[in-house]
């Protein structure tokens, strides 16, 4: 990975700010002061230094976000060679493999790990961790319908588990409305299969938090590390 972005993903400072420091001679790799943003790290061996401090390395635990876009497959490998979110972590050690997973279609917050503990506790039903969606949908649904959402509805898979859902609000250029879903579960298709069911296809859906942890203003296609308090947090849900 190149040095500029191992140190901004750490969170220590921002990307500019990352890139004015090294060409000031204030970032060491093993040592020596290094003045090429650009310049290539190992991100498991390499011990850097951010104006005198430490930037912990990417080894064992790692956990980050991503906000995938719309496009890519949630999926280590496709035989297809298709696009994966897989290449918009590329630069990261390939331990690591994505918390469940998105839609091709689907955008937003995607997590990533190689802590299997981590993993199976988000994913696992039984902890009921509430999964937040913002849906596009065509059309106006009336209130039977949001009343519909709420208290569960019959998919495919079977009948979905009381929901909050919102109306956020109505785009009349378009007939089309926003609305927040949150879910605990995680059937297939379930955000789009529950429109459907009451007559409403949904033409875009964002996944912008898992529990607490909010998908923030980070830029499509980007990945940052979660901080120490999110991990815990999410792991105390
Ligand atoms: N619901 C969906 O319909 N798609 C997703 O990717 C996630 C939830």
């Amino acid at each position: 990975m190149r040095l500029e972005k191992y140190i901004a993903t750490s969170g220590i400072a921002s990307r500019r700010a990352v890139k004015k420091s090294i060409l000031a001679g204030l970032v060491t790799v093993n040592g020596e002061p290094i003045f090429v943003p650009g310049h290539p790290i190992n991100v498991e061996t390499d011990t850097i230094e951010f104006e005198g401090e430490r930037v912990e390395p990417l080894t064992e635990r790692i956990y980050l976000m991503l906000n995938k876009p719309a496009g890519y497959l949630t999926t280590r490998s496709d035989e297809r060679g298709r696009p994966t979110v897989m290449n918009l972590v590329a630069d990261l050690p390939e331990s690591i493999y994505p918390i469940g997973r998105l839609d091709l279609e689907t955008e937003g917050l995607l997590l990533f790990t190689n802590d299997g503990d981590f993993a199976y506790r988000l994913l696992h039903p039984s902890y009921e961790i509430e999964k937040t969606y913002l849906a596009w949908v065509k059309g106006v649904p009336d209130d039977g319908a949001v009343q519909r959402l709420r208290q569960g509805i019959t998919i495919p898979s079977g009948k979905t588990a009381p929901a909050k859902v919102k109306q956020l609000k109505v785009n009349r250029d378009d007939a089309s409305t926003q609305f927040e879903v949150v879910i605990h579960e995680g059937k297939k298709r379930q955000v789009r299969l529950m429109f459907k069911a009451v007559g409403h296809s949904v033409v875009r859906l964002k996944r912008v938090g898992i529990g607490n942890l909010r998908l923030g203003n980070l830029p499509q296609g980007q990945y940052r590390l979660l901080t120490l308090r999110e991990v815990t947090t999410l792991m105390e849900l």
